[in-house]
């Protein structure tokens, strides 16, 4: 036993000796690996355990681990302090100043999708799921399952972008189910996942749409492309006045208590009847005393809303003596810019610093 111990005992000092010499890594590394590797130092005289008594073993045993973890800690302290070293010879020689403040723009998310996100909370409170829908629809959901036949006028006011699915698929054979006939758009608004939610799914429903929609508009209030929610909710006995209810809850909860809601009567082919809701201006306080924001009328204008039209639950295989639904839409952009007091949509979209980091 005592061989051992007096090989242990050397090796300690031998490997004391040897690393003192060294000024790089890999050396280090290298010796480590001399002294603990399979078929080290180490691992050589403990191969001779076997010839030890069994009383002897476990201080052998320990004065070897004791070793171990010694030529670990001593090659990781040396290869610490090489780096430190190595980023102050770096620092000096580029002149690099690690104590300059590191900049303070983290990324956060943009007013859109924190309005979206609030509209979202409000209404999952609430009950509703949320849909994302599709980006590119076909005529007949945008459209057609809406209520909105070709040549009826409502369409004028939802042009679009169409896809020359003829171009897109040139050369490559429409498969089995793929998209052949009717053109297909970028969709207008979010009303047709009302369409694809009530095909999949039987009553009840209550649930919310948000996503991008496409128009061919630009000024200071449009832009090709802005968001939209859209909300439903179908059950047996649904009445106008729980419409009332949900909606002039959202309004308070994200416009404030004291803002004021009032229906005024409107038309939408999908909804029947169907309304605009007002809130009172949340920027002369309802008096509309020389305010340019609600033209002087002390109103401002929010969203589209109303009954789900019979017309629509027969499209989708609702029994409309069963079930009745009230349907909304609104734009995020809008309730953004009246939120935060912004008069041009455009200001959204041109990613100028200043601007955003105002939200
Ligand atoms: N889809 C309409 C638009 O983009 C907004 C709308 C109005 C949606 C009334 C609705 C609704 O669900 O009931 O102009």
């Amino acid at each position: 036993m005592t061989d051992l111990l007096t090989e242990i005992e050397g090796l300690e000092k031998q490997f004391g000796e040897e690393i003192e010499k060294l000024h790089h890594s890999n050396e280090i590394l290298h010796l480590k690996a001399t002294y603990l590797g399979k078929s080290g130092h180490l691992s050589s005289i403990l191969k001779k355990m076997g010839g030890v008594s069994a009383e002897d073993r476990p201080t052998i045993g320990q004065k070897a681990n004791i070793l171990k973890g010694k030529i670990e800690e001593e090659c990781q302290r040396l290869l610490d302090s090489l780096k430190r070293g190595a980023l102050s010879e770096k620092t000096e020689k580029e002149k690099l100043d690690i104590t300059l403040p590191v900049p303070e723009l983290v990324g956060y998310l943009h007013p859109i999708s924190q309005v979206r996100q609030e509209v979202e909370e409000i209404f999952v409170g609430l009950g509703f799921q949320v849909h994302e829908g599709q980006e590119i629809e076909s005529d007949y959901y945008n459209f057609e399952a809406l209520n909105i036949p070709a040549n009826h006028p409502a369409r004028d006011m939802q042009d679009t972008f169409y896809i020359d699915v003829g171009a897109t698929l040139r050369g490559c054979p429409a498969k089995e189910g793929g998209h052949t006939g009717p053109p297909l758009l970028l969709r207008t608004h979010t009303s047709p996942v009302q369409i694809h939610v009530m095909e999949r799914q039987k009553a009840p429903i209550a649930m919310i749409a948000p996503g991008t929609v496409y128009r061919r508009d630009s000024d200071a209030s449009h832009t090709p492309m802005f968001h939209q929610v859209e909300g439903l909710l179908v059950d047996e006995g649904v009445r106008f006045s729980d419409l009332k209810g949900v909606l002039e809850l959202f309004v308070h909860e994200f416009f404030g208590k004291k803002t004021i809601v009032r229906f005024r009567p409107s038309y939408f082919p999908f909804t029947e009847p169907s309304a605009e809701v007002d809130i009172s201006c949340l920027f002369c306080g309802g008096t509309g005393n020389n305010c340019s924001v609600c033209k002087r009328s002390g109103w401002l204008e929010v969203m589209g809303c109303g009954m789900v039209s019979p017309a629509v639950f027969k499209k989708v295989g609702y029994d409309s003596r069963r079930y009745s639904g009230f349907a909304f839409g609104m734009g995020i952009e809008r309730m953004a810019m009246l939120k935060f007091g912004v008069n041009d949509i455009r200001l959204f979209f041109e990613n100028d610093m200043r601007f955003l980091k105002q939200f």
